[in-house]
């Protein structure tokens, strides 16, 4: 699909939805009173383990937490020390290394494909007016822009973590009613296949289309309610430049995955920092107090400010996300001239079908370890016969 546009990705966007829990403790709550229920549950600083407690997720957020007793504004930091503690500690894990990347079933690629191509949108011609201060004046000058069109679809909200300008606010296709609920309850064999745990789905966002000049900062999501989660690409233009998603393991990679269209991204999206949005679920009987848990969980001293140290790259919080300014593609594991890019790992889709690739597996050749391959070992956790269902997938299938 050609469009004349350029940077445009399509994904899937799904989430669970929980009204109840989602206020904000803080407010209203003083340091005293905060401080008392740290002590009641136990919380020391600094942290006596992590979870999971494994050394490549406990390098990650050490560094973090250097980094985050740095940030001036006292709102940011507070913000900052809330996702961490999450991230670190308040949010248990459910998988080995928090993602896996996987072939979603192919009509329902098609039905995604379909229906974007129906209500994406129009090229549109718009004039804008370039001024310079030298006194010359204005030109006009035309550009390009895509303008929603078809029910159930509009610019996306502004949202913190996508920076981007208003041309390039990301578009939100709902499509009719219901039919992002049912997709989400006929792939949900196939979270429970990767997470090994029952689940309980919820709302569906819809196809997200982003566009040229927008980002999405690396964030946790809310604990709450998206748990186990996932990306489906939908499709993008031929025009568009390879746009990675940006996921941490717990084995303390930073994985960037080209998704291909088709392609499905599992992820624990309230512990492993990201960059880009999602489909999500949660597990049957899942604490959705924890957004209240977590305040409890941060340290005195996050109120203390720490001065800039040589070796301890400068962040920056944004809301809920951060970014390392001083670092290309503002993630320094995403710089190839910082040792922290030492931990980057590659991979391009398109992922193989009725298996799911994770840390571990080869990044080129899309393969498990030996070993592993030996044993059928399809990368999930949960039993493959209803995900197969799904895919269409029968035992006598070679893979
Ligand atoms: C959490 O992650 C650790 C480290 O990879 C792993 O050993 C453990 O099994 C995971 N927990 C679950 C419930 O999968
Ligand atoms: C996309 O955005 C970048 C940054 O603003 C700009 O330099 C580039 O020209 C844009 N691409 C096109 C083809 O419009």
């Amino acid at each position: 699909m050609t469009t004349q546009l350029p940077f445009i990705i399509l994904l899937l966007v799904v989430a669970l939805h929980v009204n109840c829990c989602n206020h904000h403790l803080a407010m209203g709550l003083s340091e005293d009173d905060r401080m008392a229920e740290y002590h009641k549950r136990g919380y020391v600083w600094p942290l006596e383990r992590m979870v999971p407690d494994t050394p490549g997720w406990k390098r990650i957020l050490n560094r973090r937490f250097e980094q985050i007793e740095r940030v001036q504004n006292t709102n940011d930091r507070y913000n900052g020390w809330l996702a961490f503690m999450a991230s670190a500690l308040v949010a248990s894990n459910y998988t080995e290394n928090g993602w896996g990347l996987t072939r979603a079933p192919e009509h329902i690629t098609k039905r995604l494909q379909e229906r974007l191509y129906m209500t994406l949108g129009v090229a549109k011609k718009i004039e804008k007016e370039l001024c310079d201060d030298s006194g010359e004046g204005c030109v006009v000058s035309e550009e390009e822009v895509l303008e929603p069109i078809g029910w159930g679809t509009r610019k996306e909200h502004f949202i913190n973590v996508i920076e981007a300008e208003d041309h390039a606010r990301p578009i939100m296709i709902h499509g009719e009613d219901g039919e992002n609920d049912d997709i989400l309850r006929e792939m949900q064999p196939m979270f429970e296949w990767w997470s090994g745990i029952e689940l309980r789905p919820s709302i569906a966002y819809g196809i997200r289309a982003y566009r040229n000049d927008s980002n999405l900062l690396m964030h946790v999501d809310k604990s709450s309610t998206h748990v186990i989660s996932g990306i489906f690409h939908v499709d993008r233009s031929d025009d568009a430049e390879p746009w990675p998603i940006v996921i941490e393991d717990f084995q303390g990679n930073t994985n960037q995955v080209y998704l291909a269209p088709g392609d499905v991204l599992f992820y624990e999206s309230s512990k492993c920092f990201h960059g880009r949005p999602q489909k999500h679920y949660r597990p049957v009987n899942h604490n959705q107090d924890i957004n209240n848990e977590i305040h409890y969980a941060v340290p005195k001293h996050w109120n203390k400010l720490k001065q800039p140290t040589n070796g301890i790259d400068e962040m920056v919080v944004v809301g809920t996300s951060f970014k390392e300014p001083n670092c290309k593609n503002l993630l320094c594991s995403l710089d190839e001239t910082h040792e922290q890019s030492g931990h980057l790992v590659t991979w391009h889709g398109p992922a193989p079908r009725g298996k799911i690739v994770t840390t571990g597996w080869d990044p080129v050749m899309m393969t498990p370890p030996k070993e592993w391959e030996e044993e059928n070992y399809d990368g999930a956790k949960g039993d493959a016969s209803e995900a197969w269902n799904v895919l269409g997938i029968t035992v006598e299938d070679e893979l």
